[in-house]
């Protein structure tokens, strides 16, 4: 195919959030694995600060190395006009102003968490008019947001666990809230991923502490009941014509010393072990991925969700979250369900950005 056929795909990584290391990686295996004969690369690197920049023509240089993690520093700095009647990436270096680099046809926002996966990114991208990868503005939001992705979740009957929420001004539990969750609770930002901020409290006089950590990333916290089971999760897909399907559930296995799948067992210690299938009997597996196509229409989900269920010894299932951009890491499970359910990598990408073209933008 002549290279200007090919479509052209803004992959946008980095980013403001917490977990903008975490984008960098996913982002590196995402250009690393896209079709070079269909699709035109072009890297745009989003800096801590949030100022939008050429990537790097090498994905390597995104990768962890040595136990360190990679940040979008300099580069051209280029942008994206709000302006529906052009979709070029334009130049903003000073004597290069204006000038365009290239028309974009689709964008593969490779972002985790605040302004990337909380549908400010999917706004933006709906103004100009550009299709892009993964969930719209609602399901975006709503998903970003652990407390009303649960109050959506059980709106249609699915199974959450017990929490509850600390606003900006609570400034701790009352007696009785402590008393109807018991110990120990998760305390978790709201608005978060990839295991920032969270503690998990066996002792109420560590609360506090607890509290304020997940404060230093969201004023608004949730207290979590803890929820014994297995970890196990399935990846959702929606296909260009608008059917959805969920792969086969990943089991994670966590080290036992460990209290929990913490950041450094995500992405940097081989703390955690993937079991693709997870051990499931087929009546269970089955009804684990009719839940997360449940789940996923639940919060309006687009091109793609992953859902995390607690499965209890005595086979309750409990929704843990959603992510509408799940890890696109070497080591994170949704391209690996796939894979196992028969969707390559490659064909994954591909059905992605073939899904975001078919899809459009504005009401649909
Ligand atoms: N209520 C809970 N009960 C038991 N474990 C939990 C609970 N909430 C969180 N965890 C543990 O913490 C991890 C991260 O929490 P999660 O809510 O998934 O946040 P994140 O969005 O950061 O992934 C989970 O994968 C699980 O190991
Ligand atoms: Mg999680």
């Amino acid at each position: 195919m002549a290279s200007q056929e090919r479509i052209r795909v803004a992959v946008v990584f980095g980013g403001q959030s917490t977990e903008h290391a975490v984008s960098c990686v996913s982002a590196a295996s995402v250009l690393a694995n896209l079709d070079p004969e269909r699709f035109e690369l072009l890297p745009v690197g989003i800096t801590p600060q949030g100022s939008w920049v050429l990537g790097p023509a090498d994905p390597a240089t995104l990768a962890i190395e040595d136990r360190t993690l990679p940040t979008v520093t300099s580069g051209t700095s280029v942008t994206l006009p709000a302006d529906p009647t052009s979709t070029n990436l334009v130049v903003l270096e000073r004597g290069r102003e204006g000038e365009i680099l290239s028309a974009v046809d689709v964008v593969f926002p490779v972002l985790h968490g605040a302004f990337g996966e909380d549908g400010t990114i999917q706004g933006l991208l709906e103004m100009v008019g550009l299709p892009y990868v993964g969930a719209g503005v609602l399901a975006s939001a709503v998903v970003m947001d652990k407390e009303f992705t649960k109050k959506l979740l059980r709106a249609e009957g699915l199974p959450v666990g017990t929490y509850e929420v600390l606003h900006r001004n609570d400034k701790t539990l009352t007696e009785t809230q402590k008393e109807r969750l018991g110990l120990p609770v998760f305390v978790k930002p709201a608005r978060a991923g990839s295991s920032t901020g969270i503690t998990k409290v066996t002792d109420w006089t560590k609360l506090d502490e607890a509290i304020a950590e997940a404060r230093a990333i969201d004023p608004k916290v949730l207290v979590e009941a803890m929820i014994v089971g297995r970890e196990i999760e399935c990846g959702v897909l929606e296909f260009p014509d608008g059917h959805v399907e969920a792969s086969l559930p990943a089991e994670i296995r966590i080290d036992e010393n460990l209290d929990f799948y913490d950041f450094a067992t995500k992405y940097i210690d081989d703390g955690a072990e993937l079991d693709i299938p997870a051990k499931l009997d087929d009546e269970a597996t089955e009804h684990l991925r009719t839940m997360a196509v449940k789940a996923f229409h639940a919060v309006d989900g687009q091109g793609l969700a992953r859902v995390d269920f607690f499965v209890s010894p005595d086979g309750a299932i409990t929704l843990n979250e959603l992510n509408t951009m799940p890890g696109f890491t070497p080591t994170s499970a949704y391209p690996k369900m796939w894979a196992v359910t028969g969707v390559d990598y490659r064909t994954l990408l591909s059905t992605l950005i073939d899904t975001a073209i078919a899809r459009g933008t504005g009401l649909r």
